[in-house]
């Protein structure tokens, strides 16, 4: 069995390739800089005793990028599961962050997840088996100040993949996919390259979690056959009471997670 991870070489992504190189997969990755993920090779091939890994250094927010990626995994396997969790963040009010960086944001999160989910669905397709778990966000679940591109971005991955899911049990097919939203990880790299590591959601937040806890409820979700997860249990219970909230009060919570300290 082979899984596809893009972004697999650091976070959650590597947590993710622990438990699928534990379950005997062979491991695909795609990610940006080749040096990262040849450390994260020998890092990973150091836990776990004859794991198989492959790599490719691939932007994925360039024009048919998915293309490249699909004909360099064909060439080694076919792939049984594909998890597209390559992704930054971007803090700020919409016109403080640099244009340039929010459209890449929106080609790697939207165009490059829809591409990557449409050439692996027709394989998968053809064969009538596979899994697709695309990683969106909790901020995908209502509309968050300073990181307002990014949640939409998150927003169109879960609506697109619980659509897709909806679609594919409406043909009966045995291909899944699965919509993943990660509450706030105070353990990766996201938070710095997103410019947020003092803001209250990493630090004293109230749904924050670990790349662990989510990959652990990703591998158990996978092996339920769920389609719909919310990672860290603070997030899950917090989520289960939103429909209780008026509008005013959770705008009021997200605008206090949303601050520096
Ligand atoms: N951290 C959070 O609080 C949080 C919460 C909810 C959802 N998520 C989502 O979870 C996913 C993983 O995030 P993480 O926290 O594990 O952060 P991370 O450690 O920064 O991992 C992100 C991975 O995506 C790769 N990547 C970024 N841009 C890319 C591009 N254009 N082409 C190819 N690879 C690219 C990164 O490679 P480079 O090293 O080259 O950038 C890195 O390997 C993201 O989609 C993120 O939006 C994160």
């Amino acid at each position: 069995m082979t899984v596809l991870i893009t972004g697999g070489s650091s976070g959650i992504g590597y947590e993710m390739s622990r438990h699928f190189a534990r379950g005997g997969y062979r491991i695909l990755w795609v990610s940006k800089p080749p040096q990262e993920l040849a450390d994260a090779k020998v890092r990973l091939e150091g836990e776990i005793e004859g794991v198989e890994i492959h790599t490719l250094a691939q932007d994925l927010s360039e024009k048919d990028a998915a293309k490249v990626v699909y004909d360099w995994a064909a060439s080694i396997a076919v792939v049984d599961v594909l998890i597209n969790n390559a992704g930054f963040g971007s803090f700020g009010f919409t016109q403080e962050i640099p244009m340039e960086k929010d459209v890449a944001m929106m080609n790697l999160h939207i165009i490059g997840t829809y591409q990557m989910t449409r050439v692996f669905l027709d394989n998968m397709l053809s064969r009538n088996t596979g899994t697709i778990i695309n990683i969106s966000s909790i901020t995908a679940l209502q509309p968050i100040v300073r990181l307002n591109t990014y949640a939409s971005t998150k927003a169109f991955i879960r609506h697109f993949s619980m659509g897709l899911q909806e679609e594919l049990m409406m043909q009966k097919s045995k291909v899944k996919v699965v919509t993943v939203c990660p509450a706030a990880i105070g353990n990766t790299a996201f938070k710095s390259s997103a410019n947020m590591e003092d803001v209250k959601t990493f630090t004293k937040g109230l749904v924050t979690t670990t790349a662990e806890e989510v990959a652990r409820d990703v591998w158990r979700g996978f092996n339920k056959g769920k389609t719909y997860i919310i990672t860290g249990r603070k997030a899950r219970w917090i989520y289960k009471t939103q429909w209780l909230l008026p509008y005013w009060l959770e705008q009021y919570l997200v605008k206090r997670e949303s601050q520096r300290e």
